[in-house]
């Protein structure tokens, strides 16, 4: 089983962008717990991080064909981007939705997600550990199918 997990911008910055709200873990630090478990699970990961929408977008058409899911933190686009949700639909990858902080208990514009309507389910508010939890209901979900 492929997963592919995408993160979106400023995701790179991790580890020193407002940690306070954010966390002390780098991206470095979430691929490699993330490899762990992968290994765990037997499944193989690959990571991306993009800035812009339309290269977020052009990874989940490779992704086509290819992944058997996806774990996206699409970042602020998560609250923006109709054109994320289509690349999904389009595609028809099953993905799950993956924020480190609770958006739901954010800015008022950080608590709609227009992806999350397309999404398999939304994991928010647990960090880093949040990915974790994420792979691991994304390969249980996609074992039953
Ligand atoms: C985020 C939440 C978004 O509102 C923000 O723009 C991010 C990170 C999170 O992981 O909590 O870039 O997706």
């Amino acid at each position: 089983m492929i997963i592919a997990v995408l993160n979106g911008p400023n995701l790179n910055l991790l580890g020193t962008r407002e940690p306070s709200i954010y966390g002390f873990e780098t991206l470095a630090d979430i691929e490699q717990s993330l490899r762990q478990v992968g290994d765990e699970l037997g499944v193989f990961l690959e990571f991306s991080q993009r800035n812009g929408e339309g290269e977020l977008i052009d990874c989940i058409h490779a992704l086509r064909g290819r992944a058997d899911g996806v774990l996206v933190n699409a970042g602020a686009y998560a609250h923006t981007s109709l054109a994320i949700r289509d690349a999904f639909a389009a595609t028809a990858i099953p993905f799950v939705e993956v924020h480190l902080s609770n958006i739901f208990a954010r800015e008022p514009e950080r608590r709609h997600s227009t992806l999350a309507s397309e999404a398999l389910a939304v994991l928010s508010g647990f960090g880093a550990f949040g990915y974790e939890l994420a792979l691991r209901g994304l390969v249980r979900a996609l074992a039953r199918d």
